[in-house]
């Protein structure tokens, strides 16, 4: 059984490996809706077919790939695993992918040890989870769900200002999303298990190759504009300047600031500045703000604090700032009963965790969810060295396959 589970995993995750990495950094760029990511989607098609799995696709690619046919109206509703394809820019091989792939791996495992399930199991990939393109997390659970309208959603645009609509066309997608019933999926599962590398080192901590999710916190992504006045960078005295650059990075520092001291997380990670010449005072600055806290509460104050800081600075430097939030994702709590079931007879330890997940979409839309973490040694993640061992990933299935025969059986 070891064996096949092995070699079924390896030869999968070698099979996928190269799909959208990049030869100079070793990361990956698999952009929802572009060349790579559609490569990898195409695999996983291509895969779950040759598993004998029924492909059912919605109108903006999220896939499910179903043991034992798509549920039925009055039928069992069915247990969901799966994860997403897409990656930041840059980012690691484990992120998303080993949740497909070990689902892919999970399944075959139980099919070859003559399993039979009484629901129907289905193996999903969600779209644009990372929101690396049209700037929302977990874009693809959000419509899946109902929790976005289609109709806004369609008005999303990306850096080249393309909207998701636009993009989805000139991708090919055949059908028209503005008459699908969003929520089906959603009403046809019982349960979602989603299983995911480790983006912290809890586990490294607590000696521990697999761990479940108790809880994620609450975050959100911030847009801050900045405006001035843009100038000569030679002839303008340092005095007579109204240059946001300045105004962004006290406001960067003041986000550190405020995160550290109370414990909570604040990265600027993107910016965008206008013109963005060598030689010219920038007459604007668009900053992204990834904020994370343990509570709602400290959420809002951390935003507050910034947003203070920034305004203060701004005053001083004559230049003005807006804040738009992007995304904001509420906490969310794990089903303990199923977390419950899942741990029973096993020592995996249960741990909150500050990354998001189509996961918590799916929870916080009423669907019982649960997540398996696979020990990452480093802790490390949305990064090309981002890492965990192939004993920790094939006892990652093992925890996968051992999960979906108890909920499915
Ligand atoms: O950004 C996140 O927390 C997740 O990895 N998408
Ligand atoms: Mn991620
Ligand atoms: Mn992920």
């Amino acid at each position: 059984m070891e064996d096949i589970v092995a070699d079924d995993f390896e030869a999968m995750w070698r099979d996928l490996l190269p799909v959208g990495r990049s030869a100079s950094s070793g990361g990956y760029f698999r952009q929802p809706f572009g060349g790579a990511e559609r490569e990898a989607m195409a695999w996983f098609h291509e895969r779950a077919e040759a598993l004998g799995l029924d492909v059912e696709a919605d109108p903006v690619g999220n896939t499910v790939a179903w043991w034992g046919g798509p549920p039925t109206a009055g039928g069992p509703k069915a247990v969901l695993t799966g994860s997403h394809l897409d990656s930041v820019l840059d980012g690691g091989a484990f992120d998303g992918p080993l949740g497909v792939v070990s689902a892919l791996a999970a399944v075959e495992r139980l099919r070859a040890a003559g399993v039979s399930p009484e629901r129907p199991v289905g193996v999903a990939v969600f779209v644009e989870e990372e929101g690396s393109r049209f700037g929302l997390a977990c874009l693809g659970t959000r419509l899946a769900t109902g929790a976005l309208p289609w109709e806004r959603a369609a008005e999303l645009r990306d850096r080249d200002g393309v909207r998701l609509v636009d993009a989805l066309e000139r991708a090919g997608f055949p059908e028209d999303p503005r008459h699908v019933e969003w929520t089906e999926l959603r009403d046809r599962i019982g349960c979602f298990v989603e299983l995911h590398v480790e983006q912290g080192r809890d586990l490294v901590d607590r000696d521990a190759p697999v761990g479940v999710a108790s809880a994620i916190w609450p975050h959100g992504r911030y847009r801050f504009d900045f405006a001035g006045e843009a100038n000569h960078a030679g002839t303008t005295r340092m005095e007579d300047r109204h240059d946001p650059m300045l105004t962004y990075a006290m406001t960067a520092i003041a986000a550190n600031k405020q995160a550290r001291l109370s414990g909570q997380r604040a990265t600027f990670g993107r910016v965008d500045v206008h013109p963005n010449g060598t030689n010219a005072v920038p007459s604007r600055v668009s900053a992204w703000l990834d904020a994370r806290a343990e509570s709602a509460q400290h959420l809002e104050e951390m935003l507050a604090g910034v947003e203070r800081l920034g305004r203060e600075r701004a005053g001083r430097d004559g230049t003005t700032l807006e804040v738009v939030a992007e995304s904001v994702s509420p906490e969310v709590r794990f089903d303990t009963e199923l977390a419950q079931r899942i741990v029973a007879g096993h020592d995996w330890p249960v741990i909150p965790t500050a990354a998001g997940h189509d996961a918590g979409i799916l929870q916080s839309a009423g669907v019982p969810t649960a997540m398996l973490f696979v020990r990452n040694p480093t802790g490390v993640s949305h990064s090309p060295d981002e890492h965990a061992e192939m004993g920790d990933c094939l006892a990652g299935v093992d925890a996968l396959a051992a999960t979906l025969e108890r909920l499915a059986t």
